[in-house]
C-alpha cells in the first residue's frame, strides 16, 4: 500500500525505524553549557518548547522563564537560539513552540494547581511596560520577531489547534485553545521534504500537502508535572526536516518527547535538560524500548 493510500484508509504509516539503530544523547546541563559541548553544524533539525514566561516554576537555579521582566526572557532565548544556529546544519530547520499569557492584572502570586504543582509561582511578574491588566502579551510573536531580527529566516507560523483544550474559568473572552509553532531556517535554501507529511483532505478521499493549522490533542505524559509535547505535534516537524540517521536536537528536553519521536523514526537525538528529575524521567522513557538504540547521558 502506498503512503497516500494508507493515509486515505486510515492505516498507520510506520516509518522504517525497526531496522535502524541509532544513538541518543542526553546532556544534563544548563542549556548554554550543553550547547557549548556540541560541534558547529552537527544537527539537522531542532524541535523545542522552552519554558513559557512567568508560567511555571521548575524549581532549579538557572532556569529560563523566571526572569522578572519580559525583555530579559526574550533576550535569554535569543541568546540560546543564537548558539542553536551555530550547531544547526546550514540547510537545517528549527521548529519552536512557545506559549502566550495574559498580564497579571495586579496579582502577585498564583496558588499551586492541584494537578500541576509546577504551576505555582511564588511571584508573578509585573505587567510589562506598555501593557495593561488583562492584555494578551503576544510573547510568541515577540520572540519570533526578535529571532528574525537576530538572523533566522521566519518561514511560517503553524497554529496548533487543541481539540481537547481545557476549559477556562474566564467568561469575558473565548477560551484559548491554540498555540503557535514557528518554523525557522538558518539559510534561504534548506532541506525540507514536503512529501513526508502529506495529510488526508477534508473529505478523506484524497491527500494534500500539510497545511498550517494542525489539530493535535494534548497528551499528558504520566510522570511529568509540566506541559509535554504531544508526539503527533513533533512527528511532522522531524519527518519534514530530517532523514533517518540525522541528528535532531531539543535544547529544552523535559521528559524527552523529541527523543522518543526521533528514535521511533530512525533519527539520532541530542537533548539538553537542566532539571535532575526530568533527566531521570527522560532516561526511563527512552530506555523503555531501546532495543539496541544506544542512549547515553553526560554531565559536562
Ligand atoms: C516546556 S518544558 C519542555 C517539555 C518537553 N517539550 C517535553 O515534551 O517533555 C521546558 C523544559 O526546559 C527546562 N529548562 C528550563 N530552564 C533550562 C535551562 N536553563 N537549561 C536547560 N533546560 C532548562 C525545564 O526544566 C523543562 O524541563
Amino acid at each position: 500500500m502506498s503512503q497516500k493510500q494508507a493515509l486515505i484508509t486510515g492505516s498507520v504509516v510506520a516509518a522504517s525505524h525497526e531496522a535502524h539503530l541509532g544513538t541518543g544523547h542526553i546532556v544534563h546541563a544548563s542549556v548554554l553549557d550543553g550547547l557549548a559541548t556540541l560541534e558547529d553544524e552537527s544537527v539537522q533539525c531542532i524541535v523545542t518548547s522552552p519554558p513559557y514566561w512567568g508560567l511555571r516554576d521548575y524549581g532549579v537555579a538557572g532556569q529560563i522563564g523566571a526572569e522578572p521582566f519580559l525583555p530579559q526572557y526574550i533576550d535569554a532565548l535569543v541568546a540560546v537560539f543564537d548558539d542553536c544556529r551555530r550547531v544547526l546544519a546550514n540547510d537545517g530547520v528549527f521548529w519552536l513552540n512557545v506559549g502566550d499569557g495574559y498580564t497579571s492584572g495586579g496579582r502577585t502570586w498564583r496558588q499551586a494547581d492541584k494537578k500541576l504543582n509546577a504551576r505555582g509561582m511564588d511571584y508573578r511578574p509585573d505587567t510589562p511596560e506598555g501593557m495593561k491588566p488583562k492584555d494578551l502579551m503576544g510573547v510568541p510573536w515577540m520572540l519570533a520577531f526578535a529571532l528574525r531580527e537576530a538572523g533566522w529566516y521566519l518561514r511560517t507560523d503553524i497554529v496548533w489547534n487543541k481539540p481537547n483544550a481545557n476549559p477556562e474559568s474566564v467568561r469575558d473572552r473565548p477560551t484559548r485553545s491554540h498555540e503557535f509553532v514557528f518554523m525557522f531556517t538558518k539559510s534561504l535554501k534548506y532541506s525540507y521534504d514536503v512529501d513526508a507529511t502529506i495529510e488526508p483532505s477534508d473529505d478523506g478521499k484524497k491527500t494534500r500537502r500539510k497545511r498550517s493549522v494542525w489539530n493535535v490533542n494534548t497528551e499528558p505524559y504520566g510522570e511529568a508535572h509540566f506541559a509535554v509535547f504531544p508526539t503527533k505535534l513533533v512527528e511532522p516537524c522531524i519527518l519534514a526536516s530530517s532523514k533517518p540517521g540525522d541528528v535532531v536536537l531539543d535544547p529544552f528536553f523535559g521528559s524527552g518527547t523529541v527523543g522518543q519521536v526521533a528514535r521511533n523514526n530512525g533519527r539520532n537525538f541530542v537533548g539538553i535538560e537542566l532539571n535532575d528529575e526530568y533527566v531521570e524521567i527522560a532516561k526511563r522513557r527512552l530506555h523503555q524500548r531501546s532495543g539496541g538504540y544506544d542512549v547515553k547521558i553526560t554531565k559536562p
